[in-house]
Protein backbone atom coordinates (compact mmCIF):
# COMPACT_ATOMS: atom_id res chain seq x y z
CA UNK A 1 0.00 0.00 0.00
CA UNK A 2 1.51 3.50 -0.43
CA UNK A 3 1.71 6.11 2.09
CA UNK A 4 0.79 9.39 1.27
CA UNK A 5 3.75 11.52 3.28
CA UNK A 6 2.45 14.69 2.77
CA UNK A 7 -0.62 13.77 3.48
CA UNK A 8 0.19 12.20 6.70
CA UNK A 9 2.77 15.13 7.63
CA UNK A 10 0.08 17.43 7.32
CA UNK A 11 -3.04 15.94 8.02
CA UNK A 12 -2.50 12.92 9.98
CA UNK A 13 -3.68 14.06 13.58
CA UNK A 14 -0.90 14.11 16.53
CA UNK A 15 -3.58 12.69 19.19
CA UNK A 16 -6.93 11.79 18.07
CA UNK A 17 -7.44 9.03 16.39
CA UNK A 18 -7.57 7.43 12.59
CA UNK A 19 -7.67 3.91 11.43
CA UNK A 20 -3.98 3.51 9.86
CA UNK A 21 -5.67 3.16 6.38
CA UNK A 22 -9.61 3.30 5.37
CA UNK A 23 -12.87 4.60 6.66
CA UNK A 24 -14.27 5.30 10.12
CA UNK A 25 -17.51 6.34 11.41
CA UNK A 26 -19.16 6.35 14.64
CA UNK A 27 -17.57 5.17 17.58
CA UNK A 28 -19.39 2.17 18.09
CA UNK A 29 -19.53 -1.09 21.57
CA UNK A 30 -16.69 1.00 24.12
CA UNK A 31 -16.56 -0.34 27.50
CA UNK A 32 -13.53 -0.37 29.89
CA UNK A 33 -12.26 -4.21 31.20
CA UNK A 34 -9.15 -5.49 32.75
CA UNK A 35 -6.90 -2.40 32.23
CA UNK A 36 -8.27 -0.95 28.58
CA UNK A 37 -10.72 1.21 27.33
CA UNK A 38 -12.04 -0.32 24.38
CA UNK A 39 -13.47 1.68 21.33
CA UNK A 40 -14.56 -0.45 18.39
CA UNK A 41 -16.01 1.39 15.21
CA UNK A 42 -17.61 1.44 12.08
CA UNK A 43 -15.15 1.14 9.70
CA UNK A 44 -14.55 0.15 6.09
CA UNK A 45 -10.69 -1.37 5.33
CA UNK A 46 -10.62 -1.28 1.76
CA UNK A 47 -11.63 2.03 0.97
CA UNK A 48 -11.88 5.83 1.83
CA UNK A 49 -15.92 6.22 1.48
CA UNK A 50 -18.21 4.49 3.41
CA UNK A 51 -18.71 0.51 2.62
CA UNK A 52 -19.17 -2.59 3.65
CA UNK A 53 -19.32 -2.16 7.41
CA UNK A 54 -16.85 -3.98 10.15
CA UNK A 55 -16.33 -2.92 13.53
CA UNK A 56 -12.74 -2.05 13.82
CA UNK A 57 -10.78 -1.94 17.26
CA UNK A 58 -8.83 0.26 19.02
CA UNK A 59 -7.61 -0.14 23.15
CA UNK A 60 -6.18 2.24 25.03
CA UNK A 61 -4.91 2.74 28.97
CA UNK A 62 -5.92 6.54 29.07
CA UNK A 63 -8.43 7.38 26.52
CA UNK A 64 -5.60 9.67 24.88
CA UNK A 65 -2.97 7.60 23.29
CA UNK A 66 -4.79 4.71 20.90
CA UNK A 67 -3.56 1.63 19.73
CA UNK A 68 -5.28 0.24 16.53
CA UNK A 69 -6.27 -3.54 16.50
CA UNK A 70 -7.34 -6.63 13.94
CA UNK A 71 -10.97 -6.19 12.81
CA UNK A 72 -13.19 -7.24 15.55
CA UNK A 73 -16.29 -7.71 13.46
CA UNK A 74 -16.60 -9.11 10.37
CA UNK A 75 -19.90 -8.22 7.44
CA UNK A 76 -20.91 -11.69 6.22
CA UNK A 77 -21.15 -10.59 2.39
CA UNK A 78 -23.88 -8.24 1.93
CA UNK A 79 -24.95 -8.34 5.57
CA UNK A 80 -23.18 -5.49 7.31
CA UNK A 81 -22.52 -4.56 10.54
CA UNK A 82 -23.70 -1.22 11.80
CA UNK A 83 -23.71 0.80 14.83
CA UNK A 84 -23.93 -1.03 18.47
CA UNK A 85 -22.64 -1.05 21.78
CA UNK A 86 -21.64 -3.47 24.47
CA UNK A 87 -21.47 -4.93 27.67
CA UNK A 88 -19.28 -6.62 29.93
CA UNK A 89 -21.44 -9.65 31.49
CA UNK A 90 -20.05 -9.60 35.02
CA UNK A 91 -22.51 -12.41 36.22
CA UNK A 92 -22.64 -14.46 33.01
CA UNK A 93 -26.71 -13.59 32.92
CA UNK A 94 -26.21 -14.29 29.21
CA UNK A 95 -24.89 -17.99 30.33
CA UNK A 96 -22.19 -16.70 27.30
CA UNK A 97 -19.27 -16.71 29.19
CA UNK A 98 -16.65 -19.72 29.90
CA UNK A 99 -15.18 -19.25 33.09
CA UNK A 100 -12.31 -17.22 33.60
CA UNK A 101 -13.75 -14.17 32.80
CA UNK A 102 -16.59 -12.23 32.53
CA UNK A 103 -17.96 -12.60 29.01
CA UNK A 104 -18.73 -9.25 26.81
CA UNK A 105 -21.49 -9.19 24.86
CA UNK A 106 -22.34 -7.06 21.59
CA UNK A 107 -25.11 -5.58 20.09
CA UNK A 108 -25.35 -4.61 16.92
CA UNK A 109 -27.56 -3.51 13.93
CA UNK A 110 -27.54 -5.84 11.01
CA UNK A 111 -27.67 -4.43 8.08
CA UNK A 112 -28.60 -6.77 4.86
CA UNK A 113 -28.09 -4.99 1.19
CA UNK A 114 -29.69 -7.14 -0.66
CA UNK A 115 -33.02 -6.27 1.13
CA UNK A 116 -32.56 -3.02 0.66
CA UNK A 117 -31.42 -3.24 -2.70
CA UNK A 118 -35.31 -4.97 -2.73
CA UNK A 119 -36.89 -1.95 -1.27
CA UNK A 120 -37.76 -3.91 1.54
CA UNK A 121 -39.00 -2.46 4.78
CA UNK A 122 -37.36 -5.37 7.46
CA UNK A 123 -33.87 -4.63 6.49
CA UNK A 124 -32.13 -4.04 9.90
CA UNK A 125 -32.27 -6.43 13.12
CA UNK A 126 -30.65 -6.56 15.96
CA UNK A 127 -27.79 -9.43 16.21
CA UNK A 128 -25.24 -10.51 19.10
CA UNK A 129 -21.60 -10.96 19.59
CA UNK A 130 -19.56 -12.33 22.37
CA UNK A 131 -16.17 -12.00 23.31
CA UNK A 132 -14.02 -14.30 26.01
CA UNK A 133 -11.08 -12.98 25.90
CA UNK A 134 -12.20 -9.08 27.35
CA UNK A 135 -12.59 -8.07 24.30
CA UNK A 136 -10.05 -8.95 21.84
CA UNK A 137 -11.81 -11.74 19.28
CA UNK A 138 -15.62 -12.19 18.96
CA UNK A 139 -18.05 -15.00 17.70
CA UNK A 140 -21.46 -14.54 16.89
CA UNK A 141 -24.17 -15.51 18.61
CA UNK A 142 -25.44 -17.89 14.71
CA UNK A 143 -27.60 -19.89 16.79
CA UNK A 144 -29.52 -16.90 18.08
CA UNK A 145 -29.45 -14.11 16.10
CA UNK A 146 -31.30 -11.83 15.61
CA UNK A 147 -31.92 -11.45 19.34
CA UNK A 148 -34.74 -8.61 18.07
CA UNK A 149 -36.33 -9.30 14.66
CA UNK A 150 -37.47 -5.74 12.59
CA UNK A 151 -41.00 -5.05 13.64
CA UNK A 152 -41.61 -2.85 10.17
CA UNK A 153 -39.45 -0.08 10.43
CA UNK A 154 -37.06 0.50 8.08
CA UNK A 155 -34.71 2.58 10.12
CA UNK A 156 -34.40 0.67 13.04
CA UNK A 157 -30.77 0.43 14.51
CA UNK A 158 -28.03 1.45 16.72
CA UNK A 159 -28.71 -0.55 20.14
CA UNK A 160 -27.12 0.98 23.04
CA UNK A 161 -27.54 -1.75 26.27
CA UNK A 162 -26.55 -0.98 29.68
CA UNK A 163 -26.70 -2.12 33.08
CA UNK A 164 -29.62 -0.28 34.99
CA UNK A 165 -28.53 -0.37 38.27
CA UNK A 166 -31.81 0.86 40.11
CA UNK A 167 -34.11 -1.25 38.40
CA UNK A 168 -31.72 -4.51 38.37
CA UNK A 169 -32.05 -5.30 34.50
CA UNK A 170 -30.43 -4.83 31.52
CA UNK A 171 -31.67 -1.94 29.53
CA UNK A 172 -31.53 -1.03 26.30
CA UNK A 173 -32.18 2.19 23.81
CA UNK A 174 -32.19 1.90 20.08
CA UNK A 175 -33.03 4.39 16.99
CA UNK A 176 -36.31 3.91 15.46
CA UNK A 177 -36.60 6.52 12.74
CA UNK A 178 -38.60 9.40 14.38
CA UNK A 179 -38.42 8.08 17.97
CA UNK A 180 -36.08 6.24 20.66
CA UNK A 181 -37.20 2.79 21.81
CA UNK A 182 -36.34 1.35 25.32
CA UNK A 183 -36.06 -2.38 26.04
CA UNK A 184 -35.36 -4.53 28.56
CA UNK A 185 -33.81 -8.19 29.16
CA UNK A 186 -32.21 -10.01 32.06
CA UNK A 187 -29.79 -11.90 29.48
CA UNK A 188 -29.24 -9.94 26.81
CA UNK A 189 -30.41 -12.52 24.67
CA UNK A 190 -34.07 -11.79 24.92
CA UNK A 191 -35.39 -8.30 24.74
CA UNK A 192 -38.74 -7.17 25.43
CA UNK A 193 -39.99 -3.74 24.02
CA UNK A 194 -41.06 -1.47 27.01
CA UNK A 195 -41.75 2.37 25.80
CA UNK A 196 -40.75 4.74 23.58
CA UNK A 197 -40.00 8.56 23.42
CA UNK A 198 -39.46 11.65 20.90
CA UNK A 199 -41.99 11.95 18.20
CA UNK A 200 -42.80 15.48 17.66
CA UNK A 201 -40.09 15.91 20.42
CA UNK A 202 -36.44 17.95 19.89
CA UNK A 203 -35.22 17.96 16.07
CA UNK A 204 -36.06 15.93 13.18
CA UNK A 205 -34.78 17.49 10.36
CA UNK A 206 -33.81 13.48 9.79
CA UNK A 207 -33.65 10.06 10.78
CA UNK A 208 -32.69 9.65 14.20
CA UNK A 209 -30.04 7.36 14.89
CA UNK A 210 -27.19 6.52 17.57
CA UNK A 211 -28.57 7.07 20.60
CA UNK A 212 -27.32 6.67 24.17
CA UNK A 213 -29.40 6.10 27.58
CA UNK A 214 -27.81 6.51 31.31
CA UNK A 215 -28.53 7.47 34.89
CA UNK A 216 -26.59 10.08 35.94
CA UNK A 217 -25.72 12.39 39.15
CA UNK A 218 -26.27 15.68 39.04
CA UNK A 219 -22.94 17.12 40.12
CA UNK A 220 -22.64 18.04 43.73
CA UNK A 221 -26.17 16.24 44.92
CA UNK A 222 -26.73 12.88 45.63
CA UNK A 223 -30.14 13.72 43.24
CA UNK A 224 -29.68 11.53 39.56
CA UNK A 225 -31.03 11.77 36.59
CA UNK A 226 -31.91 9.75 33.07
CA UNK A 227 -29.93 11.21 30.24
CA UNK A 228 -31.31 10.58 26.31
CA UNK A 229 -28.11 11.59 23.65
CA UNK A 230 -29.80 11.05 20.39
CA UNK A 231 -27.91 12.04 17.27
CA UNK A 232 -29.80 12.79 13.82
CA UNK A 233 -29.05 13.15 10.40
CA UNK A 234 -29.58 16.13 8.78
CA UNK A 235 -31.00 18.63 10.95
CA UNK A 236 -28.35 19.34 13.37
CA UNK A 237 -27.35 22.40 15.42
CA UNK A 238 -25.39 23.84 12.20
CA UNK A 239 -26.47 21.50 9.73
CA UNK A 240 -25.79 18.29 8.43
CA UNK A 241 -25.58 15.50 11.41
CA UNK A 242 -25.98 16.65 15.10
CA UNK A 243 -26.46 15.03 18.45
CA UNK A 244 -29.05 16.51 20.84
CA UNK A 245 -29.62 15.55 23.94
CA UNK A 246 -32.94 15.25 26.88
CA UNK A 247 -33.38 15.21 30.38
CA UNK A 248 -35.72 13.18 32.40
CA UNK A 249 -36.71 10.46 34.21
CA UNK A 250 -37.18 6.41 33.70
CA UNK A 251 -39.33 4.46 35.95
CA UNK A 252 -37.66 0.94 34.48
CA UNK A 253 -40.00 1.28 31.68
CA UNK A 254 -41.06 4.96 30.54
CA UNK A 255 -38.52 8.12 30.23
CA UNK A 256 -40.28 11.37 31.11
CA UNK A 257 -38.96 14.28 30.45
CA UNK A 258 -38.24 17.11 33.23
CA UNK A 259 -40.89 19.89 32.69
CA UNK A 260 -38.09 22.61 32.59
CA UNK A 261 -35.77 20.75 30.37
CA UNK A 262 -39.17 20.10 27.96
CA UNK A 263 -39.73 23.70 27.70
CA UNK A 264 -36.28 24.62 27.31
CA UNK A 265 -36.58 22.02 24.21
CA UNK A 266 -39.78 23.25 23.01
CA UNK A 267 -38.39 26.87 23.02
CA UNK A 268 -34.71 26.34 21.30
CA UNK A 269 -36.18 23.02 19.26
CA UNK A 270 -33.36 21.03 20.77
CA UNK A 271 -30.35 20.90 23.14
CA UNK A 272 -27.30 20.08 21.55
CA UNK A 273 -24.30 18.26 23.05
CA UNK A 274 -21.92 20.20 20.82
CA UNK A 275 -22.76 23.40 18.44
CA UNK A 276 -19.90 22.36 15.78
CA UNK A 277 -20.45 20.84 12.96
CA UNK A 278 -17.65 17.82 13.54
CA UNK A 279 -19.33 15.90 16.70
CA UNK A 280 -21.35 12.72 15.38
CA UNK A 281 -22.46 9.61 16.93
CA UNK A 282 -21.04 9.97 20.08
CA UNK A 283 -22.04 7.77 23.03
CA UNK A 284 -20.21 6.55 26.37
CA UNK A 285 -18.09 3.83 27.55
CA UNK A 286 -20.06 0.71 29.84
CA UNK A 287 -18.37 -0.57 32.81
CA UNK A 288 -16.21 2.41 33.79
CA UNK A 289 -14.73 1.05 37.35
CA UNK A 290 -17.57 2.49 40.30
CA UNK A 291 -14.85 4.22 41.64
CA UNK A 292 -13.77 6.18 39.18
CA UNK A 293 -17.86 7.22 38.46
CA UNK A 294 -16.79 9.33 35.06
CA UNK A 295 -19.10 9.05 32.34
CA UNK A 296 -17.25 9.11 29.92
CA UNK A 297 -18.13 9.89 25.91
CA UNK A 298 -16.22 10.03 22.77
CA UNK A 299 -17.96 11.10 19.40
CA UNK A 300 -17.03 10.99 15.54
CA UNK A 301 -15.23 13.77 14.51
CA UNK A 302 -17.10 14.45 10.95
CA UNK A 303 -20.36 15.12 9.70
CA UNK A 304 -22.18 13.02 6.93
CA UNK A 305 -22.68 16.43 5.27
CA UNK A 306 -19.44 16.08 3.45
CA UNK A 307 -17.41 13.31 5.34
CA UNK A 308 -16.50 11.63 2.04
CA UNK A 309 -14.97 14.28 0.58
CA UNK A 310 -12.19 15.34 3.04
CA UNK A 311 -8.49 15.75 1.53
CA UNK A 312 -7.67 12.95 3.01
CA UNK A 313 -6.72 10.08 1.31
CA UNK A 314 -5.17 6.92 3.01
CA UNK A 315 -7.63 7.37 5.78
CA UNK A 316 -11.09 9.42 6.56
CA UNK A 317 -12.71 10.82 10.07
CA UNK A 318 -10.97 10.63 13.29
CA UNK A 319 -12.87 10.87 16.91
CA UNK A 320 -13.50 13.32 18.94
CA UNK A 321 -11.03 13.90 21.83
CA UNK A 322 -12.53 11.57 24.84
CA UNK A 323 -14.64 13.52 27.58
CA UNK A 324 -16.09 13.73 30.70
CA UNK A 325 -19.88 14.00 30.70
CA UNK A 326 -21.52 15.71 33.97
CA UNK A 327 -25.20 17.27 34.34
CA UNK A 328 -24.79 20.52 35.89
CA UNK A 329 -28.27 22.06 37.67
CA UNK A 330 -28.61 25.88 37.84
CA UNK A 331 -32.28 26.48 39.61
CA UNK A 332 -34.14 24.59 37.60
CA UNK A 333 -32.03 24.13 34.78
CA UNK A 334 -30.34 20.92 34.12
CA UNK A 335 -27.52 21.63 31.37
CA UNK A 336 -24.83 18.06 30.02
CA UNK A 337 -21.44 20.09 29.85
CA UNK A 338 -18.21 18.34 28.69
CA UNK A 339 -14.86 18.73 28.92
CA UNK A 340 -11.61 16.77 28.04
CA UNK A 341 -10.60 14.05 29.98
CA UNK A 342 -8.01 15.19 32.63
CA UNK A 343 -5.94 12.32 31.71
CA UNK A 344 -5.07 14.56 28.49
CA UNK A 345 -2.96 16.57 31.13
CA UNK A 346 -0.62 13.96 31.30
CA UNK A 347 0.91 15.01 27.93
CA UNK A 348 1.36 18.85 28.83
CA UNK A 349 5.30 18.76 28.30
CA UNK A 350 5.30 22.41 28.44
CA UNK A 351 3.29 25.50 29.78
CA UNK A 352 3.38 28.97 28.94
CA UNK A 353 1.97 31.94 30.60
CA UNK A 354 0.81 34.43 28.77
CA UNK A 355 0.93 38.03 29.63
CA UNK A 356 -2.53 40.13 30.59
CA UNK A 357 -3.71 41.58 27.71
CA UNK A 358 -6.11 45.01 27.30
CA UNK A 359 -6.79 46.78 24.52
CA UNK A 360 -8.73 47.81 20.86
CA UNK A 361 -8.36 46.76 17.58
CA UNK A 362 -6.26 43.35 16.81
CA UNK A 363 -4.12 42.49 19.52
CA UNK A 364 -1.20 39.44 19.45
CA UNK A 365 -1.00 36.94 21.67
CA UNK A 366 2.77 36.85 21.38
CA UNK A 367 3.56 33.78 23.59
CA UNK A 368 1.42 31.51 21.08
CA UNK A 369 4.26 31.66 18.58
CA UNK A 370 6.05 29.63 20.91
CA UNK A 371 4.09 26.75 20.83
CA UNK A 372 3.10 23.78 18.06
CA UNK A 373 -0.32 25.00 17.83
CA UNK A 374 -0.81 21.05 15.64
CA UNK A 375 -0.67 19.86 19.95
CA UNK A 376 -1.49 22.12 22.00
CA UNK A 377 -4.06 23.26 24.97
CA UNK A 378 -4.90 27.10 25.17
CA UNK A 379 -6.73 28.89 28.06
CA UNK A 380 -7.50 32.15 28.90
CA UNK A 381 -10.86 34.45 30.25
CA UNK A 382 -12.27 37.49 29.14
CA UNK A 383 -13.84 40.02 31.26
CA UNK A 384 -15.65 43.35 31.05
CA UNK A 385 -17.42 42.43 28.06
CA UNK A 386 -19.30 45.35 26.34
CA UNK A 387 -22.11 45.20 23.74
CA UNK A 388 -19.08 44.15 21.10
CA UNK A 389 -18.02 41.07 18.92
CA UNK A 390 -14.95 39.57 20.16
CA UNK A 391 -13.12 37.37 17.36
CA UNK A 392 -10.39 34.94 17.87
CA UNK A 393 -7.97 34.83 15.13
CA UNK A 394 -5.43 31.67 14.38
CA UNK A 395 -3.64 32.43 11.19
CA UNK A 396 -0.60 31.15 9.19
CA UNK A 397 2.04 33.08 6.98
CA UNK A 398 -0.29 31.90 4.15
CA UNK A 399 -2.95 34.58 5.18
CA UNK A 400 -5.59 31.64 6.35
CA UNK A 401 -7.43 31.34 9.21
CA UNK A 402 -9.45 30.14 11.83
CA UNK A 403 -11.73 32.42 13.79
CA UNK A 404 -14.14 32.22 16.91
CA UNK A 405 -15.54 34.07 19.53
CA UNK A 406 -18.27 35.84 21.28
CA UNK A 407 -21.02 37.70 19.57
CA UNK A 408 -22.04 39.69 22.47
CA UNK A 409 -24.56 41.77 20.45
CA UNK A 410 -26.84 38.69 19.30
CA UNK A 411 -25.64 36.45 22.24
CA UNK A 412 -23.85 33.84 20.86
CA UNK A 413 -20.28 31.82 20.36
CA UNK A 414 -19.50 31.03 17.02
CA UNK A 415 -16.95 29.50 14.65
CA UNK A 416 -15.79 29.98 11.43
CA UNK A 417 -13.53 27.97 9.19
CA UNK A 418 -14.61 29.86 6.01
CA UNK A 419 -10.83 30.77 5.24
CA UNK A 420 -9.20 28.00 6.76
CA UNK A 421 -7.29 26.34 4.31
CA UNK A 422 -8.80 23.96 2.05
CA UNK A 423 -12.41 24.20 1.73
CA UNK A 424 -14.37 23.62 -2.06
CA UNK A 425 -14.15 19.82 -1.76
CA UNK A 426 -17.91 20.38 -0.06
CA UNK A 427 -20.41 23.29 -1.23
CA UNK A 428 -21.19 22.29 2.79
CA UNK A 429 -18.04 22.43 4.28
CA UNK A 430 -17.59 25.99 5.30
CA UNK A 431 -21.01 27.66 3.88
CA UNK A 432 -22.41 28.45 7.19
CA UNK A 433 -20.59 29.70 10.54
CA UNK A 434 -21.65 27.66 13.28
CA UNK A 435 -23.12 29.68 16.24
CA UNK A 436 -24.19 28.45 20.06
CA UNK A 437 -27.06 30.60 21.60
CA UNK A 438 -25.70 32.04 24.88
CA UNK A 439 -28.19 32.94 28.02
CA UNK A 440 -28.15 36.63 27.36
CA UNK A 441 -24.88 39.23 26.83
CA UNK A 442 -21.61 37.72 28.67
CA UNK A 443 -19.68 39.98 30.95
CA UNK A 444 -16.87 37.56 31.03
CA UNK A 445 -15.98 33.92 30.16
CA UNK A 446 -13.91 31.11 29.98
CA UNK A 447 -12.39 28.94 26.75
CA UNK A 448 -10.60 26.70 26.78
CA UNK A 449 -9.46 25.30 23.38
CA UNK A 450 -7.74 21.63 22.28
CA UNK A 451 -5.61 21.93 18.80
CA UNK A 452 -4.49 18.99 16.98
CA UNK A 453 -3.24 19.56 13.01
CA UNK A 454 -7.26 19.23 11.79
CA UNK A 455 -9.35 20.31 14.13
CA UNK A 456 -10.35 22.50 17.20
CA UNK A 457 -12.59 21.87 20.17
CA UNK A 458 -13.69 25.04 21.92
CA UNK A 459 -14.64 24.04 25.65
CA UNK A 460 -16.66 27.72 26.93
CA UNK A 461 -16.92 28.28 30.64
CA UNK A 462 -16.33 24.84 32.31
CA UNK A 463 -17.78 23.02 28.88
CA UNK A 464 -21.24 24.72 28.62
CA UNK A 465 -21.35 25.39 25.25
CA UNK A 466 -18.74 23.30 23.09
CA UNK A 467 -18.04 23.63 19.40
CA UNK A 468 -16.08 20.93 17.35
CA UNK A 469 -15.14 21.19 14.02
CA UNK A 470 -12.15 20.33 11.83
CA UNK A 471 -10.39 22.13 9.07
CA UNK A 472 -7.47 21.33 6.30
CA UNK A 473 -4.83 24.51 6.23
CA UNK A 474 -2.02 24.45 3.44
CA UNK A 475 0.25 25.14 6.69
CA UNK A 476 -0.11 25.11 10.53
CA UNK A 477 -1.20 28.05 12.24
CA UNK A 478 1.12 29.48 14.30
CA UNK A 479 -0.38 32.72 15.29
CA UNK A 480 -2.69 33.92 17.93
CA UNK A 481 -4.48 37.56 17.94
CA UNK A 482 -7.76 39.14 19.22
CA UNK A 483 -9.88 41.61 17.68
CA UNK A 484 -12.43 43.98 18.89
CA UNK A 485 -13.55 47.29 18.49
CA UNK A 486 -14.53 48.08 22.37
CA UNK A 487 -11.46 46.31 23.58
CA UNK A 488 -11.08 43.51 25.13
CA UNK A 489 -9.05 42.16 28.76
CA UNK A 490 -7.43 38.74 28.81
CA UNK A 491 -6.38 36.74 31.43
CA UNK A 492 -5.22 33.30 32.45
CA UNK A 493 -3.46 33.12 29.32
CA UNK A 494 -1.97 29.82 29.28
CA UNK A 495 -0.70 27.76 26.19
CA UNK A 496 -0.25 23.75 26.88
CA UNK A 497 2.32 22.55 24.77
CA UNK A 498 1.45 18.51 24.55
CA UNK A 499 3.92 15.98 23.70
CA UNK A 500 1.74 13.07 21.97
C1 LIG B 1 -24.66 6.94 11.81
C2 LIG B 1 -25.00 5.68 11.03
C3 LIG B 1 -25.72 4.70 11.93
C4 LIG B 1 -25.42 3.38 11.26
C5 LIG B 1 -24.02 3.59 10.76
C6 LIG B 1 -23.70 2.89 9.48
O1 LIG B 1 -23.58 7.65 11.33
O2 LIG B 1 -25.78 6.01 9.89
O3 LIG B 1 -27.09 4.96 12.08
O4 LIG B 1 -25.52 2.31 12.14
O5 LIG B 1 -23.85 4.99 10.59
O6 LIG B 1 -22.34 2.95 9.20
Amino acid sequence: SVVNTAEEKMYRPNFHFTPKKGWMNDPNGMFYANGNYHLFYQYYPDGNKWGPMHWGHAISKDLIKWEEQPIAIYPDRDKYIFSGSAAVDVNNTSGLGTGKTAPIVAIYTLHDMTKEKENKIDVEQQDIAYSNDNGFTWQKFEEGNPVIKNPGIRDFRDPKMTWDETHKQWIMVLAAQDRSQFYKSKDLKNWEYLSDFGKNIGAHGGVWECPDFFEIKVKGTNETKWVLIQSLNPGGANGGSGTQYFIGDFDGKTFTQDNNFAQKVEKEKAVWIDYGKDNYAGVTWNNVPSADGRRLFIGWMSNWDYAQDVPTNTWRSATTIAREIELVKKGNDYNLISNPVKEINKYVSKTIKGKNLKGKGKLSIPEAEKVDLTKAIISFNVKNLKEDTYTFILSNPSGESLTFGINNTENHLFLDRSKSGKTDFSEKFASKISKAALEGSQKEGAFKIILDKTSIEIFYNNGERVLTEIFFSNQPFTSLSVSSNEGIEMSNIVLNQLNI
